[in-house]
């Protein structure tokens, strides 16, 4: 365990989207370092991984000659990486984490799990602003799915100022991240999910029981990013100017204008690549101001999720609240803020 002087030690097992941003991440912070990270693959992604001087083990004894077989300079297996590791961040595939978790279990280790996994896997469900209290000391928690941690952001900003009464969103899903494009995802058609309400909205009350939501979703034929449409029923009326301050009082909503040319998902990923954002992360919920509306006691709006970056800084939280390194929910995220840039490429 990490004393209170010590760097925490990281360990990321699935060093893929979600993985590479995580350990990216954690090497920007000054109280947490990577200890390794772990994979099965022996590609160029795994080569990327070294170049940027991270340590790589292989997650299965069968990949360790693999992985070495393909020229890699492999450091050992994931049980030699766990044995120096304070907390695991598991970035595997879906389900998988599901069954990693004995082997954290078992070895005292604390463990973070993604949105694949299901609340149960955890007992514990994770967005910053609305819970990194119940997180502070526990053996593990699971950072949301990116549609879920944007639904959850933008709701609490609305609840903490009594604003909010239900909220019921349509949420329009990339296919598929860029970098495996080729291999699947859809084109020319639209694929609505087949159960209403589709999983999001129960999923958000799992990290805050009180929220009356319901989602709908569908599939879309583009990777960039997804893209939700709300109607939020108020507790009163309200005025617009209102809803905006609410939603600007979150650290992690960033408003936008179309009337700044921020006109579709391309231009704001073209902004954060224009920021120096790395890999374009953009790690904020994007609203539109001028777009949102307010009718009396219900508001309407749209944002953008980028599912690859959003639940970045919500993992690097995860962290300080598991270990106790930070009891101060508040200052975690301050300090995750300052160390990724978020809010900067924005006006406020
Ligand atoms: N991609 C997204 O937009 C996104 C957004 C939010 C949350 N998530 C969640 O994050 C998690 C990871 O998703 P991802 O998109 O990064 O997946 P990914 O497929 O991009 O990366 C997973 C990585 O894990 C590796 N891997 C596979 N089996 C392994 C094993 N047994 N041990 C170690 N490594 C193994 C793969 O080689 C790959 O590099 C999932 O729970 C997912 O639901 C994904």
């Amino acid at each position: 365990m990490a004393s209170p002087q010590s760097k925490i030690r990281v360990a990321v097992n699935g060093y893929g989207v979600i993985g590479k941003r995580v350990a990216d991440a954690i090497a920007l912070q000054d109280d947490m370092e990577v200890a390794g990270v772990a994979d099965v693959e022996t590609d160029w992604r795994m080569q990327a991984a070294l170049k940027r001087g991270f340590k790589l083990f292989a997650a299965g004894a069968d990949r360790l000659n693999a992985m070495r077989d393909a020229g890699l300079d492999v450091a050992g297996s994931l049980e030699d990486l766990l044995a120096k590791t304070d907390v695991v961040v598991d970035c595997t595939p879906k389900k998988i984490a599901a069954k990693n978790v004995v082997t954290y279990r078992d070895r005292g280790l604390k463990f973070i799990v993604q949105g694949g996994e299901k609340h149960e896997v955890t007992g514990h469900s994770f967005v910053a602003e609305a819970s990194y209290a119940g997180a502070i000391g526990r053996p593990a928690t699971r950072v949301v799915s990116c549609n879920t941690t944007s639904i959850v952001r933008t709701l609490t900003a609305l609840k903490s100022v009594g604003l909010l009464r239900r909220a019921r969103g349509t949420l329009l899903r990339r296919a598929t991240d860029p970098w495996e494009s080729h291999a699947g995802g859809i084109m020319n058609t639209l694929v609505p999910e087949a159960e209403i309400p589709s999983h999001q909205g129960p999923d958000a009350k799992t990290v805050d029981p009180d929220l009356d939501v319901v989602t709908m979703a569908v599939k879309v034929p583009e990777t960039l990013a997804h893209l939700h449409y709300w109607v939020v029923d108020l507790t009163r009326k309200a005025s617009k100017d209102e809803v905006l301050a609410a939603l600007r009082a979150s650290s992690r909503i960033a408003l936008i204008r179309m009337k700044d040319g921020l006109t579709a998902l391309n231009t704001v990923k073209e902004l954060m690549a224009d920021s120096g954002r790395p890999r374009d992360n953009m790690y904020e919920v994007a609203l539109w101001a001028d777009m949102l509306a307010v009718e009396g006691d219900e508001a309407f709006y749209a944002y953008m999720v980028d599912n690859q970056a959003i639940v970045i800084p919500e993992t690097i939280d995860a962290i300080r609240a598991l270990t106790s390194r930070e009891t101060d929910g508040a200052v975690s995220i301050k300090k995750t803020n300052a160390t990724l840039g978020i809010g900067a490429p924005f006006s406020r």
